[in-house]
């Protein structure tokens, strides 16, 4: 397969105005919309640096994975996006590898782009999205 860039680093929150203003007013970077992704349960809030984004993620239901993941560890980072060319291709590549998947299938994320996630047990800890971008 091949990785073109990181696309975003997902930070989970437990509320979006503070990190807004922190990244937006204090650090001058540009914010770039929010959108809620229903598949995941998150409201997300995208911050430009350069090449690459911030992803906050803030969870809109109680069973949402983020919401869990607060419970457990608190706010902080969650995960590491890399953009790939052709994601349909990228999953086919891994399970044929026997590399553990936690999306077999490619779903809709923010943005109208195409996501899958990688289990962190087949990632040494990192939980990794693969994402191809709707352009
Ligand atoms: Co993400």
């Amino acid at each position: 397969m091949k990785i073109k860039r990181i696309a975003h680093l997902g930070i989970a929150v437990k509320d979006l105005e503070a990190p807004k203003k922190l990244y937006g007013e204090n650090l001058g970077l540009e914010l770039k919309g929010e959108e809620v992704v229903d598949t995941q349960k998150v409201k997300v809030s995208f911050i430009k640096v350069g090449e690459t984004s911030l992803e906050l993620l803030l969870p809109t239901a109680p069973d949402s994975p983020v919401a869990k993941f607060l419970e457990n560890k608190g706010e902080g980072f969650h995960h590491l996006a890399l953009e790939v060319e052709d994601l349909h291709a990228a999953v086919a590549e891994l399970k044929a590898a026997g590399v553990r998947l936690i999306d077999e299938t490619p779903r809709e994320g923010a943005h109208g782009a195409l996501v899958a996630f990688i289990h962190p047990k087949a990632t040494f800890g990192l939980l990794l999205e693969l994402v191809q971008s709707p352009h």
